[in-house]
């Protein structure tokens, strides 16, 4: 469940609650866009090709297509993942499952995207 996972993040362990991104009862998002993060990260700082190496506003620069990828729970529906942090750090090489970035660059091995 997405809102198990999001208990265990540096997020929620900061105090950032469903609510800071969620309209209380309907669950729709308060912003859409980067801005839902922009709120409280510094865009000058991660909305940059610094942090992100994509274009401004292409979906690779997209702040939830790295740290909240779409997973298919239960082949249900493809949801975002609450868990919020990098698939990048927990990939296996070995097994060449998928990360942040090898989602979109399939032609390209996990350690490619560990060097950036
Ligand atoms: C940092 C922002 C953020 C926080 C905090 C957050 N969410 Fe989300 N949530 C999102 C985004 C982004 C989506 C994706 C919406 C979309 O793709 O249209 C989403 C989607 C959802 C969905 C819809 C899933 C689906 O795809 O149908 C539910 C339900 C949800 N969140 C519940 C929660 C709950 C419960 C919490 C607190 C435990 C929470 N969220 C905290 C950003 C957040
Ligand atoms: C209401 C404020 C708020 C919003 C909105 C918010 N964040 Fe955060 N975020 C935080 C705080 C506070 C931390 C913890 C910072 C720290 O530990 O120093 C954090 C930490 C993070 C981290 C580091 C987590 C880790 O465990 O390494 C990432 C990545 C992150 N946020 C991404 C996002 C993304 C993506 C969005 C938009 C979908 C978002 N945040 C929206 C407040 C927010
Ligand atoms: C193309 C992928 C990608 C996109 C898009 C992206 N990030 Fe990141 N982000 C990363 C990577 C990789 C790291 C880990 C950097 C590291 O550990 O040195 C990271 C780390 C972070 C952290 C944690 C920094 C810390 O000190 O622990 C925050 C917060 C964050 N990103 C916020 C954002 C926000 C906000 C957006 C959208 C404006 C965004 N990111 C867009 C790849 C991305
Ligand atoms: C949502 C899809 C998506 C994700 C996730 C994504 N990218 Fe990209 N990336 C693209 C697209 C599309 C392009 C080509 C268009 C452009 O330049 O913006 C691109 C281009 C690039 C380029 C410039 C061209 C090149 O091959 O040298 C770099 C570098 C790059 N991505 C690195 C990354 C890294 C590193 C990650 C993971 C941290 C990542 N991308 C995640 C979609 C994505």
């Amino acid at each position: 469940m997405c809102g198990a996972r999001f208990l265990q993040t540096r997020m929620y362990q900061k105090g950032v609650t469903c609510q800071d991104c969620h309209e209380p009862h309907t669950a729709k998002l308060r912003v859409e866009g980067n801005a839902l993060c922009a709120r409280c990260h510094d865009a000058t700082q991660y909305d940059s090709q610094q942090h992100h190496f994509h274009k401004l506003g292409t979906s690779g620069a997209q702040c939830v297509e790295c740290h909240m990828p779409a997973q298919n729970y239960m082949v249900v529906d493809a949801r975002r993942d609450h868990g919020i942090r990098l698939r990048v750090r927990i990939l296996s090489q070995t097994l060449g499952s998928p990360n942040a970035c090898t989602q979109c660059h399939a032609e390209k091995q996990p350690k490619w995207a560990r060097r950036r």
